[in-house]
This record gives structure tokens, sequence and C-alpha cells, in this order.
């Protein structure tokens, strides 16, 4: 069995630059499913999660090549209608070939999800949308089928900003009939992005980014090249690194402004983040202080963030409360910190948080892409040696871990235990 094996403690210090976003990039592969023409694809991190996605656009029938950071998609040809079990089992943002598939063919086959252990994740608000805009769904034997002649475009309330629903509502209304208008719509940057793409490709959405989002439908989208945005998660995790290991690190080529709060929230703990266009700096000299964090939809809080921030806190100079809205059992990997010598107690969808000096290096599991992130994390601000076992699922969301940071000084590799 593999391993992160780390030895700290470690300050980070130096350069790291930001891949494209894994959110974005595996939504654009998606989207391609409903353009008959070449799609270009670049700054596209080499990531599991990507070839994943790669594998249910073969499987549809999709041609792919990826070389370097550049991916390219034809979906011109016929495409199947199904996405087995083996697949989507392996990924929750499978679901979102749903509204492309739709749309494009006017049925859909698809496995119910699984991915991440982070709670049940329904898709009822994915369903519940596409339903109105006309399509009929049964589902049995684990799998939900929907038929629809041309799909219409119309008024959908989503009952909460799902990121995934949005876009498969807006993917689903490019090619509608008429005019779908998505209310309460969710606004992070991975959907402005995917809307970008769209547009690129020929495709009428504005609104983007705000709680409103209108399409209106076309007949078709032709060839697109687009490049991903900076993934705001992965410059994130490492700009908590910086500051959890006391260290000093400039993340390069990121979209400062899509991590507002995260910065705010970094310079509340006692770092310095000097921003410049396109690259921040953030130096961090002393222990934390404590600080109260609630989760929520963008702008808000990331709930990606929110597992680095956990080993941040636990390290913080008293007591701090962390506030779990998006996900429910975000804190299974709570156990594993406090294997750590962390000191979090867990009510509800709060953490109790008790600052301890050091953290004790221990062998430990990741559970989940950003939960695996941050036990690395815990490693590298903690005395001695640390384990982080299953280390497949941090690959599935950041390029080159392991390589990152020890270019950044860490004393981390992965190795067959
Ligand atoms: C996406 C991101 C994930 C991020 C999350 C929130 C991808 C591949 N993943 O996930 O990294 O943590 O946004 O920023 O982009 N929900 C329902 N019914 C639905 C859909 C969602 O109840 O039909 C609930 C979910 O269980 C969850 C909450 O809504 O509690 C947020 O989910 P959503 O915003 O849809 O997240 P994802 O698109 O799955």
């Amino acid at each position: 069995m593999n391993a992160f094996v780390v030895n700290g403690p470690t300050p980070l210090e130096g350069e790291v630059r930001i891949s494209g976003a894994k959110n974005s990039a595996l939504k654009a592969m998606a989207a391609s499913l409903l353009v008959p023409a070449k799609v270009t694809l670049d700054r596209v991190p080499r990531i599991t999660d990507v070839t994943l996605m790669a594998q249910v656009l073969q499987h549809l029938g999709a041609r792919v090549e990826f070389e370097q950071n550049r991916l390219t998609i034809d979906a011109s040809g016929d495409l199947l209608d199904e996405t087995p079990y083996e697949l989507v089992k392996k990924m929750r943002a499978s679901i979102q070939v749903l509204g492309p598939l739709l749309a494009r063919l006017g049925r859909a086959r698809l496995a119910m999800p699984g991915g991440d252990a982070i709670g049940s994740r329904p898709i009822d608000l994915h369903l519940q949308g596409l339903e109105r805009m006309g399509a009929k769904f049964t589902s049995q034997h684990g799998y939900v089928e929907g038929v629809a002649d041309r799909l219409k475009g119309v008024r959908v309330l989503l009952e909460f900003p799902s990121v995934g629903a949005t876009e498969n509502l807006l993917m689903a209304g490019v090619l509608a009939e008429g005019t779908t208008t998505i209310e309460n719509a969710a606004r992070e940057p991975e959907i402005q992005d995917l809307v970008a793409f769209l547009v690129g490709a020929g495709a009428r959405i504005t609104g983007a980014g705000t709680p409103t989002i209108t399409v209106e439908g076309v007949d078709q989208l032709g060839e697109v090249r687009h490049e991903i945005i900076p993934d705001r998660i992965e410059a994130g995790t490492y700009g908590i690194a910086a500051v959890a290991t006391q260290g000093d690190v400039s993340l390069i080529d990121l979209r400062p402004e899509h991590l507002e709060l995260p910065f705010i929230k970094l310079e509340d703990a006692g770092a310095e983040v000097i921003r410049s266009d396109g690259e921040v700096r953030i130096r961090m000299s002393r222990r934390p202080s404590t600080l109260d964090l609630v989760t929520l939809p963008y702008p808000g809080f990331p709930t990606d963030l929110q597992p680095p921030m956990m080993v941040l806190l636990s390290q913080a100079e008293g007591p701090s409360i962390l506030t779990e809205n998006v996900f429910e059992a975000r804190f299974m990997f709570v156990d594993e910190l406090n294997r750590m010598g962390a000191r979090i107690r867990v009510e509800g969808h709060h953490a109790v948080i008790r600052g301890v000096e050091r953290l004790s290096g221990a062998p430990v599991r990741a559970p989940d892409i950003r939960a695996g992130a941050a036990l690395v994390l815990g490693g590298l601000c903690a005395e001695g040696r640390t384990e982080v076992y299953d280390p497949g699922h941090v690959g599935r969301g950041y390029e080159d871990f392991a390589g990152k940071l020890r270019s950044l000084g860490a004393d981390v590799s992965v190795e067959e235990r």
C-alpha cells in the first residue's frame, strides 16, 4: 500500500506555480459533449480526475488526446448515451455529462454517483431542474435514465446554489428551445469559466457570477479553444500551508480575487499577505491567532479549504470554532488529525479546535482529496514522521503535490509501504 511519508516540521519557502482548476477542467470536458467539433483546452491539470473524465468521454464516443497540459476533445461522431457504474463510482463529477447528453441526444442513462466520502450528496436538484425543462426520469437498478425530445427553456429556482446543478442546467439550456433562467445559481469562479468556454463555442449566456444566469438556446455550437482558470483551491492549500508551517511562499500565476476571503482569514490569523497581479506572497513568523470560520457557497469561505484550515487552527494560540455548512460529513478526517495530537471536538456541523503548540507525526489515512492534502500538511507541521495512507485521493485533485511541496523545501515522498 502506498503512503505519503513526511518528515517534519518544515517551514515552506519559495515559489509555487498554480495549475489549472480541477473543478473547471472537469466541467469544460463534460460540456465538450455539446460541441460537434474540435475542442482545445489549455492548462488542464494532470490529475487522476481528469484522466477519469477523459475515460468517461471516450466511453461515450468522443476522441480525447492529452499532451502536456493541453487536452483536445472531438465529440463530432455518434455518441453513446450511457455512463456505467465503473466510471461514475470513481468520480461524482461524471454526473455533469447528464445535462449535455440530454441536450445533445435527447436521452441519457447514468449510474447513480459515488465519489468522495464526504456525506450524502444527492442529485435531486439536478433532476428537478432538468424535469422542469421537459426531461422525464426513471430510476432502477442503480441507474437513472432520462429522456427528452428537445429540452425547453424555463425559469428554475434552485433551493440551494448547488455548483453541480447550476452547471448541469446551464449546459442543458445551451441547446434548449427558448430561454432558461437559473435563479439562486451558484457563483463560483469555475461556473464563470464554464460559461466563458461555452460562449467561446457560440452559446448565449449572461449573468455568470451573479445569482441569476440566463441562457438563450442556440441550434449548434462550434470549434473552441479555451484556457482553464488557475485552481483557487490548490493555491489556497499552499497559502494555508505557508502559514501553518510558519514559512514564506509566493503563489505564482493565480487569480488573487478568487481567494479574497481565505486571504483575509490568513491575515486575521497573523500572516502577511502581499498581493500583486497574478502573484501573492504569504509570510508567517509565529503561531496563528485563533479564528472563527464558517464555510459557505462562493464568495463565502470554500468548503474545500476547510480541512487545511483545520490543520492551521489546530496549532493556533487558543480555541477556534469552525462551522461546516456545505457538506455534512466533511469532519470525517478529524479523528485522524487528533491522532496527530490535535485537540478537536466535533458537535454536529461545528468543530471546536483547541490549539496545541506542536502536532506529532503519526500514521493516518486520507479519506478524500482535500482531507488527504490537509493530513500531509499536518505532517509538515508535526514533529517526526507522518505516513498518510491512500495517497491516491490527493492525486485526484492536486497536480504533482509531493513534487511541488519538495520544491518548497518539504521532506515528503510517496513510498510503497
Ligand atoms: C462542487 C465541487 C466540490 C466543492 C463543492 C462546493 C466539483 C467537481 N466539485 O461539488 O469540490 O466542494 O462544489 O463548493 O466541482 N446538494 C443537494 N442536491 C443536489 C446537489 C447538491 O442536496 O442535487 C447538496 C450537496 O449534498 C451538498 C451541497 O448541496 O451538501 C453542495 O453541493 P454542490 O454545490 O452541488 O457541490 P458539487 O457540485 O457536488
